[in-house]
C-alpha cells in the first residue's frame, strides 16, 4: 500500500481529513452494525442532545508503523473500557468494547495510507466519539446516539516535541469532587477552553489544575496526566477521583516497575512537594511523555533540574521504552500491541 504524500515530519497536532471514517447509530434500544463511509459530514437535529446539553463523550489513540514495517495500536482495549465508562456517566448506551475494538481496527485499515511512516515522528490520532443525536429539550438525555471514528495524522502535541515546556498554575479549576474529572466527557475541555487560552496568553504552554476542594494537591493538565520523579529515583503520579485515568500513565508506571525495575507510587501529590521534584513531564496519547521544564506560579516558580533544554534522565528513559514498545522496538507486554492486519 503507498502512502500519501505528505510532509509527515512538519505535522503539528491538528486536523488532517483523511480518506473513510466509521459511523453507527443507535434507535430503537440498540445499536446497527455500523459503517465505513467517505461522509465526513454529520447533519443532525437543531435541537440535539449534543447541542443543547453537551452529552457527548470521545476517546483518543494512535497508529503507529512500527521498524518492521507492521501498523499497530496500542492498548485500544483500554480506550473501549474508559468510553463504556464515559458513557455510563453521561446516561448514553455505551458502544459495546468488541465493536470499539473492531471499528477502531476497520477504521485505521481503511486509512492506511495516511499511517505515518517508521521514523518520521508523526503518527495517526484516532477519534472515536459519540453524542446525542435526537431532540432533547428538557433536561434528560437524547433517545438517538451516533458513535464515530475518525482519523487524522499527527505529529507532537507541543511546538518542539520533545523540548521541556513551561506551564502554569490555572486559577480555574477543571473538575469538581464526584463530578465528571475521570471520564473523557466533552464538557470538561470546553470548561478548559477560557483557562488554556489565558495561559497561551500569558506564554505558557499548559495549566496544571489543582484539586478544587483544597487547591493544595496537584491533578492533572487539560489533557494529560503529570508523573513525577523524586531525586532518589522513584516515579510519582498523582491519585485523585477527579482525573482521567491516562492509558498512557498507567502504561508508563507498569514499564517503569516491571520492565524497568523501578520504584513507583500512585498517590495524592501536594503541590508544596513539587520543589523537591528532579523531573516532571506530562503524559498522555496526544503528549506521548512532555518533559515539563518550569512551574510558574502567582508566588514565585520552579525550575526542575534538567533545565530547558533536554528531557531528564528517567523521563528520558520512560519515554524511551515506550515509544520503542509502541514502535516494535521493544518487546510489548501480552496484549499490549494490536496489529492491524
Ligand atoms: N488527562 C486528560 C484530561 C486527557 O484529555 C488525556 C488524553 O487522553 C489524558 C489525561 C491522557 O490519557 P491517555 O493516556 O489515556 O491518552
Ligand atoms: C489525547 O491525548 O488523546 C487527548 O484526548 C488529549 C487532547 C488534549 C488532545
Amino acid at each position: 500500500m503507498e502512502k500519501k504524500d505528505l510532509d509527515w515530519s512538519s505535522l503539528g497536532f491538528g486536523y488532517v481529513k483523511t480518506d473513510k471514517r466509521f459511523v453507527a447509530n443507535y434507535k430503537d434500544g440498540k445499536w446497527d452494525e455500523g459503517v465505513l463511509t467517505d461522509d465526513d459530514k454529520v447533519v443532525i437535529s437543531e435541537c440535539a442532545g449534543v447541542l443543547q446539553y453537551a452529552q457527548t463523550c470521545f476517546e483518543g489513540l494512535k497508529a503507529y508503523t512500527t521498524e518492521d514495517g507492521r501498523t499497530v495500536c496500542f492498548r485500544p482495549d483500554l480506550n473501549a473500557a474508559r468510553m463504556h465508562d464515559s458513557a455510563k456517566r453521561l446516561e448514553m448506551p455505551p458502544f459495546p468494547e468488541d465493536k470499539f475494538i473492531e471499528a477502531v481496527k476497520a477504521v485505521v485499515k481503511a486509512n492506511e495510507a495516511y499511517v505515518p511512516p517508521y521514523g518520521s515522528g508523526a503518527t495517526l490520532y484516532i477519534r472515536p466519539y459519540m453524542f446525542g443525536s435526537s431532540p432533547v429539550i428538557g433536561v434528560k438525555p437524547a433517545d438517538e446516539y451516533q458513535f464515530r471514528i475518525f482519523t487524522t495524522p499527527v505529529g507532537p502535541y507541543f511546538k518542539g516535541g520533545a523540548k521541556p515546556i513551561t506551564i502554569t498554575v490555572s486559577d480555574f479549576d477543571r473538575a469538581a469532587p464526584h463530578g465528571t474529572g475521570d471520564i473523557k466527557a466533552g464538557l470538561n475541555y470546553a470548561m478548559s477552553l477560557h483557562a488554556i487560552v489565558t495561559a497561551h496568553a500569558n506564554g505558557f504552554a499548559e495549566n496544571m489544575y489543582l484539586d478544587a476542594a483544597t487547591r493544595t494537591k496537584v491533578e492533572e493538565t487539560g489533557g494529560a496526566n503529570f508523573i513525577f520523579v523524586t531525586k532518589d529515583g522513584t516515579v510519582v503520579t498523582p491519585k485523585s477521583d477527579s482525573i482521567l485515568p491516562s492509558i498512557t500513565r498507567r502504561s508508563i508506571m507498569y514499564v517503569a516497575e516491571n520492565i524497568l525495575g523501578m520504584k513507583v507510587e500512585h498517590r495524592e501529590v501536594y503541590f508544596d512537594e513539587i520543589k523537591d521534584f528532579a523531573e516532571c513531564g506530562l503524559c498522555g496519547t496526544a503528549a506521548v511523555i512532555s518533559p515539563v521544564g518550569k512551574i510558574v506560579y502567582k508566588d514565585g516558580e520552579i525550575a526542575f533540574p534538567a533545565g530547558m533544554e533536554d528531557m531528564g534522565p528517567v523521563t528520558k528513559k520512560l519515554y524511551e521504552t515506550l515509544t520503542g514498545i509502541q514502535m516494535g522496538r521493544l518487546e510489548a507486554p501480552e496484549g499490549w500491541i494490536c496489529e492491524i492486519k
